[in-house]
C-alpha cells in the first residue's frame, strides 16, 4: 500500500472480528513501530501485551469509568479534558455523570473493552522524555511527542497486517490504578491503552480538516497557504 493512501485510511477501529492477533504477527508489528523518532532517541517507551481477561476485565471497568466522566463532558458541550477549561465547566460535568452512565451502551467500545482481541497498555519513563516545555507556566505537550509517534506508528504497521486498532487515553485518568495493574513504579506515565484486532468492517473515508483550514504563512492571522 502507498503510503499516502496508509495516512488517509488508517482510521479508528473499534468493532473486531472474533479472531485473535497472534503472537508472531503483534510482535512484527511492534518491530516496525519501534523505528518511530523519540527526543534525544531515547525510546522511553515501555509495552505491556494484556492478553488475561480478569486483567482485561481490570482495565475495562477502569476505562468505563473514565469514559462516562467523558460522555458527561460531551453532554454539556466542551471538550472532554481539554487544559482550558473552567471549574464551572467541570462542577458541570461532575453533575452530568449519572447521565452519563445511563447512556451507556450495552454493545459499546468502552463497556466491551476486555473481549478486544489485544491491549497494549504503552507506557512511558518519565525520566527519558526530553520534555522541552516543561518549565513554561502552561499545560505540558511536548513529552507525549516521544511517545505518540510510536504509538501511530503501531497502527500503522498493523494495517501492513490487515489489522485495525485504536490508541485510546481515557483511561489515564486512573494512571494510579493502572501502573498498580502493570507493576509500573511511579517515575513511568500510562500513554495509551492501544486495541488491535482484525476489523470488521471495511476502511471508510476519514473526515478531516483541509490544508487551507489549519495552514497559513508566518503567523497565525497570515495568509492561507496555498499552493503555487
Ligand atoms: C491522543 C488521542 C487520544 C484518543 N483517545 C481515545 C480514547 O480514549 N478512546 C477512543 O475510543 N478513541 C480515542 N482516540 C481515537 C480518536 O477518537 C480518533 O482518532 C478520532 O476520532 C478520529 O477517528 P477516525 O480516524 O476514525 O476518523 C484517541 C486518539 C488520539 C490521537
Amino acid at each position: 500500500m502507498e503510503l499516502s493512501e496508509a495516512m488517509r485510511t488508517t482510521g479508528a477501529v473499534r468493532e473486531y472480528e472474533p479472531r485473535d492477533v497472534d503472537d508472531a504477527t503483534l510482535y512484527a508489528i511492534l518491530d516496525d513501530a519501534r523505528f518511530a523518532p523519540s527526543g534525544g532517541n531515547r525510546q522511553a517507551w515501555r509495552v505491556i501485551v494484556v492478553r488475561d481477561l480478569e486483567q482485561r476485565r481490570r482495565i475495562r471497568d477502569l476505562y468505563l469509568d473514565a469514559w462516562h466522566d467523558y460522555v458527561a463532558h460531551l453532554l454539556i458541550g466542551v471538550v472532554p479534558f481539554s487544559p482550558l477549561m473552567t471549574d464551572e465547566q467541570r462542577s458541570h460535568a461532575v453533575s452530568q455523570r449519572s447521565a452519563a452512565e445511563s447512556a451507556s451502551d450495552p454493545q459499546g467500545f468502552a463497556e466491551n473493552l476486555d473481549r478486544v482481541p489485544v491491549m497494549l497498555v504503552v507506557c512511558a519513563d518519565l525520566g527519558a522524555l526530553a520534555a522541552s516545555d516543561r518549565d513554561l507556566d502552561r499545560y505540558q505537550i511536548v513529552g507525549g511527542a516521544s511517545v505518540y509517534p510510536f504509538v501511530w506508528n503501531i497502527l500503522l504497521a498493523a494495517r501492513q497486517h490487515d489489522l485495525g486498532g485504536v490508541m485510546t487515553t481515557v483511561a489515564t485518568r486512573h494512571e494510579d490504578r493502572l501502573r498498580q495493574e502493570i507493576g509500573a513504579p511511579e517515575n513511568f506515565a500510562i500513554a495509551s491503552i492501544v486495541v488491535l484486532g482484525h476489523a470488521q468492517r471495511q476502511v471508510r473515508l476519514l473526515a478531516r480538516r483541509s490544508v487551507e483550514e489549519f495552514t497559513t504563512i508566518g503567523r497565525l492571522d497570515g495568509p492561507i497557504f496555498l499552493p503555487t
